[in-house]
């Protein structure tokens, strides 16, 4: 027998309303395999950092890094509350756990269910994944603000890519598309970043190189929304930076069926510290509380988990049990108005009907 140890950061909105039902879902999975899961909650987010003032205290990191992942819900103010400066949880909490435990892998699987509607005018089902660089980029908080208050008030955010960051990304990216469909896709904006889209169009080009089997193409990131809306039956992994990894994966999110569904692991691509399990989505102030709050991301990243840990299996599970269910609701158009525990439960009955 063998037993994992998860660390639980519901955090703040509807993240610890799906975090609920991921963990039941989890332990319908795994309920006749000789593996356990051992839980540790965290409080974590704005109301401790409101209770505390305290984000992530050292002790706190190190005892999260002792863990063999981390299932993460969401953090994050509502904007109308102005006792929390904005960004305060994201860089030092969210961003903080993505760069001190070197998730240099933001991985985001896109995927429509057959019959499952879309916002999109054709029907076509598709299959792609994002790999989102997860610790460089704008992201490295490397700005500043000059003459503040004043009219020659001047405000940077320095962009960082580091070769080593980015080759490492990119290797991944090739390794997947190899293991898929073997497609890879570059998303930049080398037109006008042109110090960075160069850096990372080199690294495409000298890893092409070994995988005669990918064929590769570039896209600017404005464009590749046109194809996300038009056509995004053409991709099959997409590689890209972090601010536009996380502005095009919202996108793939809406595009696919909704928001509510899409799952993604910020992985430690060596191992080295635990990997992250957190939806796109956010806290979702405007829903939180209302017990409305679609749990299928969630439930789809404790599938990410378990594959991750090893347990392809009950990861299976999951999956199928997502997917049959959303076509059911689909075809029988019994999906809507569904509450967050409703469809959690119906998840469950699913995924042991798979085991039992
Ligand atoms: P959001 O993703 O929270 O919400 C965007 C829209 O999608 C809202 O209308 C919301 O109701 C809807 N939505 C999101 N998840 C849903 C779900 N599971 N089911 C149904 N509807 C869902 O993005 P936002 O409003 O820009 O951000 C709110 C807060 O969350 C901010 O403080 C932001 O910084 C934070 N945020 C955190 C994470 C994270 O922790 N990983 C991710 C994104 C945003
Ligand atoms: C995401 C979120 C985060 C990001 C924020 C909350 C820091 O939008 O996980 O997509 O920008 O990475
Ligand atoms: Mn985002």
């Amino acid at each position: 027998s063998q037993t994992f140890s998860i660390a639980v950061i519901g955090g703040d909105g509807i993240g610890p309303e799906v975090i609920a039902e991921a963990r039941r879902a989890l332990n319908a999975a795994l309920a006749h395999e000789d593996t356990t899961l051992q839980y540790t909650d965290y409080e974590l987010g704005t109301s401790h950092w409101l209770k505390t003032g305290e984000t992530l205290h050292e002790e706190t990191l190190e005892s999260l890094r002792a863990h063999d992942a981390i299932l993460f819900g969401a953090v994050g103010a509502d904007p109308q509350d102005k006792r929390i400066p904005s960004g305060v949880i994201e860089r030092d909490l969210l961003l903080k756990l993505r760069f001190e435990l070197d998730h240099y892998i933001n991985l985001r699987p896109t995927r429509t269910y057959p019959g499952v509607p879309t916002p999109l005018a054709a029907a076509e089902d598709f299959d792609f994944v994002v790999v989102r660089e997860g610790t460089e980029g704008p992201y490295v908080g490397n700005g500043g603000t000059l003459r503040r208050g004043s009219e020659h008030e001047i405000a940077t955010e320095v962009s960082v890519n580091t070769a080593h960051g980015v080759r490492r990304v990119v290797a991944d990216a090739f390794r997947r598309a190899a293991s898929r469909r073997g497609r890879l896709t570059l998303v930049h904006k080398h037109n006008v970043l042109t110090h960075a889209g160069n850096l990372w169009r080199r690294a495409v080009e000298e890893h092409a190189a070994q995988y005669p089997q990918v064929s590769w193409d570039y896209m600017h990131v404005d464009a590749a929304t046109i194809h996300m809306v038009a056509d995004p039956q053409r991709f099959d992994v997409i590689v890209t930076d972090n601010l536009f990894g996380d502005i095009l994966t919202d996108l793939a999110g809406a595009v696919s069926g909704g928001i509510g569904q899409a799952p993604s692991a910020s992985i430690n691509g060596e191992g080295t510290a635990p990997s992250m399990f957190e939806p796109v989505h956010g806290s979702a102030p405007d829903i939180a509380g209302q017990g409305i709050a679609d749990p299928t991301a969630a439930v789809l990243c404790a599938g990410l988990m378990l594959d991750h840990l090893g347990l392809d299996q009950a990861a299976a599970r999951i999956e199928r049990a997502v997917h049959t269910q959303l076509s059911q609701w689909a075809e029988q158009d019994t999906g809507q108005g569904l509450s967050t525990t409703e469809r959690g439960e119906a998840y469950v009955s699913r995924i042991k009907a798979l085991t039992d």
